[in-house]
């Protein structure tokens, strides 16, 4: 079997190896309770201690202001497409989408069921196959002042596009950084809603973070699922019915290590020097490529092809016996894509930057 040096995958991503190690300690028994972490009630002091310390820290980290509430939720950043406009269009109708994306698409899609929603494009892909994609002229857009809010998706995961923030927005900004929450810090002076499955950046699947302004909470309708609804999660501080302990810890633990690190800007610096090395690995060989133009570059997720599907095939099984797992692209987009989370070590993407450039 391939000895593991890396795993590129998009999610459920790699997670550094003292955050695992501690994770196997408290599987066999957290703290002094007697129990596996994987058998802690939901209503224990020791969740209690665990999901707050998890609120503290990322408050902290990110100098969350305390108009902000942070809920830990379930069913994935899905689930947030449908809980978005159930808790904010209240009696409006109208809903502003930027489209960037796959994962912006999909968002938008689901809205659709609740109202009528404004598109606005980030990225003009070009009509000729070789063409890059491009950003579009933000100067045209027209935010509709009625619109309930706009929704973004910073990082593309699926194609590997990376969008600026928005900063004239007269309408609450709602974001999904399902692929970038972690990656760099974030001015809350600029978003009203940030959300992120955790199973990228944050742990593993299973829980939702949700960071929302206190004043957006009352808006859901009768209609809002239970569930769904931020007022019932922020009034019961996330523990709504059984929460998912085991990924909660895990963001703690994610969180911990990141805090040891150095906090986010090593984070940003670390995953910039990781992605210039590999973009330039890329534009330098001339049977790879990356059609995203460098203003929309993700840094996250690195996405290229390699000309001929044979040796893509070779790049792939090669890259496996030297240890570089998880690094065949999207199922609907092909070719490679390089996901580099915060765990990722340089040395990792200096290998994988050697092998494109003996193709
Ligand atoms: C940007 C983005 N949004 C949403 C999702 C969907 O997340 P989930 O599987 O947690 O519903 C993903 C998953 O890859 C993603 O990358």
């Amino acid at each position: 079997m391939a000895q593991r040096q890396h795993y590129f995958a998009a999610g459920p991503a790699a997670l550094p190896d003292s955050v695992k190690q501690q994770i196997q300690l408290d599987i066999a028994e957290y703290g002094n309770s007697g129990l596996s972490i994987l058998e802690l009630g939901h209503r224990s002091p020791e969740f209690a201690i665990i999901i707050e310390q998890a609120r503290q820290l990322l408050r902290s980290l990110y100098a969350i202001p305390d108009h902000f509430e942070i809920l830990f939720m379930q069913a994935g950043a899905t689930a947030q497409f449908d809980a978005i406009p159930l808790n904010l269009l209240s009696n409006k109708s109208l809903m502003t989408y930027v489209d960037s994306g796959h994962w912006s698409r999909r968002a938008a899609e689901f809205a659709e069921k609740y109202g009528r929603v404004q598109r606005l494009s980030a990225v003009s892909e070009a009509k000729s196959v070789d063409a890059d994609v491009m950003p579009s002229e933000r100067a045209d857009w027209q935010i509709t002042a009625d619109s309930a809010y706009i929704h973004m998706t910073p990082n593309e995961t699926i194609e590997g596009i990376q969008i600026a923030d928005i900063s004239d927005a007269n309408v609450p900004v709602v974001a999904d950084m399902t692929s970038c929450l972690l990656m760099r810090a974030i001015d809350f002076e600029r978003y009203d809603l940030v959300y992120a499955g955790a199973q990228k950046t944050l742990g593993i699947a299973g829980v939702t973070l949700v960071i929302v302004r206190q004043d957006l909470l009352q808006q859901a309708t009768e209609q809002t699922p239970y569930m769904l609804r931020y007022d019932i999660h922020a009034e019961q501080q996330s523990i709504v019915n059984t929460s998912p302990v085991f990924a909660v810890y895990c963001v703690l633990q994610m969180l911990q290590w990141l805090k040891a690190q150095g906090g986010l800007a090593p984070m940003l610096a670390a995953a910039n020097e990781r992605s210039s090395l590999l973009y330039k690995a890329i534009d330098e060989q001339p049977l790879t490529s990356n059609k995203v133009s460098s203003e929309l570059r993700s840094s996250i997720n690195v996405c290229f092809d390699i000309a001929g599907e044979k040796r893509l095939q070779q790049f792939l099984a090669e890259a496996e016996m030297q240890g570089l797992l998880g690094l065949a692209g999207h199922r609907h987009h092909g070719g490679v894509r390089a996901s580099m989370y915060n765990g990722t070590t340089l040395s990792a993407v200096e290998s994988l930057a050697e092998m494109i450039a003996a193709l």
